[in-house]
């Protein structure tokens, strides 16, 4: 059957060979949009009745402007990736712990969702349609983009009648431009990016758009991206517009708790089972400001970033720099424990990688 959806791209795309790809230059993957062959597609409704998913080629979607998430933010993503090993074998990372973060988010959002095995064998179905955009190992990811939006229309405030799940890839590079060195955060002290109560906890889409305009003014002012403070006391850290963040003071590690305002990072998660797993201490806790920029070393995390290093935060007046601007030990550190993990160079003691 994929031999047969292979042909199909083939006509579409017009490539002449859908096992490799020729003149493509991997080194110089940023993080954007390249479209591949293939997306899932899966309709069902809002009791949770799915129908069958299928293999599309890749394109564009038809839906009705009154659609659920066109005029109501009714959706949810996950962000996964895939690696070719030097063996050449794809591995992807966790992804049961994407299905049920999804799941979870659905129910925040009043929307049925995939089941974890559903889920899971959809996004291994995609990746390996697309088996041909996982970068050559060490060149970086196919990235995996699940997503749940209620697609059926409705007019009055209400849960759409129809969802569409879909999953589509786009191989990428480094998430912040300049690679992986370290970034330049602005603190933000007027705008929150979520409230106890809100949503913040959640990957719901509705909670990107709003930080856009912090994030173009920091970007604006030469700052890579925007440190989100809470809501309520101005005072301790929350996330980074598309990331966790982490500190470092003599040999602890310390990262803001999970309370409901901020999104409970699939990598998060792992850097702290790992940086555990290799002596250190980790603690979840509430991370005022004035204690990050007093840090030894700052670092993000997510998906999209992996492990990033911070290389200066600027809260008002006060600009600290970490490291002379270098990468630090522990980020350097707990970034090799992890992508080694991802790329299959090391042994999987934890068994959170799953070969396609
Ligand atoms: C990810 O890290 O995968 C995300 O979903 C963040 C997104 C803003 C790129």
């Amino acid at each position: 059957k994929v031999q047969q959806l292979h042909a199909v791209a083939d006509a579409l795309n017009q490539t002449s060979d859908l096992d490799t790809l020729e003149g493509i230059d991997w080194d110089n993957f940023g993080f954007g949009l390249r479209p591949t062959d293939f997306m899932f597609v899966m309709k069902g409704d809002l009791e949770g009745n799915w129908q069958k998913g299928q293999l599309r080629p890749f394109g564009n979607l038809e839906v009705s402007p009154s659609a659920g998430v066109l005029n109501y933010g009714q959706g949810v993503f996950e962000g996964m990736k895939a690696y070719r090993t030097a063996d050449d074998r794809i591995l992807i990372f966790r992804p049961e712990e994407n299905a049920m973060r999804m799941i979870n988010g659905a129910e925040r959002m009043s929307m049925p969702a995939p089941d974890v095995d559903t889920f899971v064998d959809a996004v291994k179905k995609t990746v390996l349609a697309n088996k041909r955009w996982v970068p050559p190992t060490g060149k970086g990811s196919l990235y995996i983009r699940p997503l749940l939006i209620g697609t059926g229309p409705i007019l009055g405030l209400a849960p759409a009648p129809e969802y569409t799940f879909l999953i589509y890839v786009s191989p990428v590079g480094t998430y912040f431009k300049g690679g992986l060195s370290p970034i330049d955060l602005k603190v933000e002290t007027y705008f929150h990016r979520a409230a106890p109560g809100g949503t913040g906890g959640v990957k719901t889409i509705s909670n990107y758009a709003p930080v856009l305009k912090t994030q173009l003014m920091a970007k604006g002012n030469g700052y890579s991206d925007v440190l989100y403070l809470d809501a309520i006391e101005n005072k301790y850290v929350e996330e980074v517009s598309s990331c966790n963040i982490f500190m470092v003071k003599g040999k602890v590690i310390s990262t803001p708790e999970l309370a409901g305002t901020i999104l409970p990072g699939i990598t998060r998660k792992s850097i702290i089972q790992l940086a555990r797993s290799r002596g250190y201490e980790v603690n979840e806790r509430p991370v005022s400001v004035d204690e990050l920029l007093a840090a030894d070393e700052v670092f993000c995390t997510g998906t999209a970033v992996v492990v990033n290093p911070v290389g200066s935060i600027t809260h008002g007046t006060n600009r600290v720099q970490y490291n002379n601007g270098a990468v630090g030990r522990v980020s350097q550190e707990l970034y090799e424990a992890l992508t080694t993990l991802q790329m299959g160079v090391s042994k999987d003691e934890f068994d959170w990688v799953v070969e396609l």
